[in-house]
């Protein structure tokens, strides 16, 4: 028979694990991905446009219309994490802090992978006409994803092997319990902008796009992945890990940190829409 003790420790040891594991493999929440869903949209060339919805809308679907903004489409690979345990180095790139730049070797081959090799891998098979087209689909839903998650700065950096913020607490103005840092990031921030708004997601995504210019657009498409990760991982330094001290107590984080950091992210939500349209408009070329 099993000892009560071992039975007690094995269940509590599944839970923290549960709970660890839920913990540090988050991405933005999901009004993040359909955000940057909805920004990419008008942004796609009418051939992108028609090759995205005949993969999300076969012609023999009686369902409604599935669109890169849909929750299904751009969180699906967060959904997928934990029964496809090989995919959750695929959202994030663990850049150094005092890194200067993204290594590929340093810091995707030697972690089983990592967002930037996983946006180049499903951007091949998006575009291969031999994949079968459930492989494509599949292949689109990633993508939407992954673009999005590689804009989150705390994505693409580590400090003191904190996982992106995840393993550092701080407090966040109004909340009464600490929180960590990669859900301020994540989550809270633009939460917090769409709450002092009557505007949901979808229209604040509209209010974005419209503040993109045509050189901001131009330049922002210019840019390699690799580019991309290495920018996201300077705002990490820059902004997010700023004011917040590697170790100690939860840090408070001031009003000021707030208000600067709802334009960053608003900033990162902008890129990530019009480079995931880019992406999509070579690949239907
Ligand atoms: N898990 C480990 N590092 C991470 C990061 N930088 N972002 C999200 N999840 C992670
Ligand atoms: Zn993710
Ligand atoms: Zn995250």
């Amino acid at each position: 028979m099993t000892n009560r003790r071992t039975l007690n420790l094995a269940v509590a040891f599944t839970l923290i694990s549960c709970w660890l594991g839920s913990a540090t493999v988050q991405a933005w929440g999901p009004e993040g991905h359909r955000i940057i869903g909805r920004i990419a949209e008008p942004h796609l060339t009418p051939q992108a446009q028609a090759g995205v919805n005949d993969l999300l809308n076969p012609l023999n679907s009686t369902s409604q219309l599935s669109r890169l903004s849909d929750e299904q489409i751009s969180c699906w690979a967060d959904w997928i994490r934990h029964d496809w345990t090989n995919s959750a180095p695929w959202h994030f790139v663990d850049i150094p802090y005092n890194a200067a730049q993204y290594d590929p070797i340093r810091d995707c081959t030697n972690h089983n992978g990592c967002v930037v090799e996983a946006i180049h891998t499903f951007s091949k098979v998006l575009a291969d006409k031999r994949a079968t087209r459930e492989q494509r689909l599949e292949a689109l839903k990633f993508l939407v994803h992954f673009v999005g998650d590689i804009h989150q700065p705390l994505h693409c950096a580590e400090r003191n092997g904190d996982k992106g913020g995840n393993l550092r607490m701080v407090r966040f103005p109004g909340r009464p319990d600490p929180v960590n840092l990669h859900y301020v990031w994540d989550s809270l921030l633009l939460e917090k902008s769409l709450s002092d708004r009557p505007a949901d997601a979808l229209q604040y995504a509209d209010q974005l796009n419209v503040q993109i210019t045509k050189p901001q657009e131009v330049y922002w498409k210019r840019s390699t992945v690799e580019d991309w990760a290495t920018q996201s991982h300077k705002l990490a330094v820059q902004f997010a890990y700023a004011t917040v001290p590697a170790n100690g107590p939860p840090a408070a984080l001031s009003d000021a940190y707030i208000r600067r950091n709802e334009e960053i992210v608003d900033i990162q939500l902008m890129r990530a829409g019009v480079r995931l349209a880019a992406i999509l408009n070579e690949t239907f070329k």
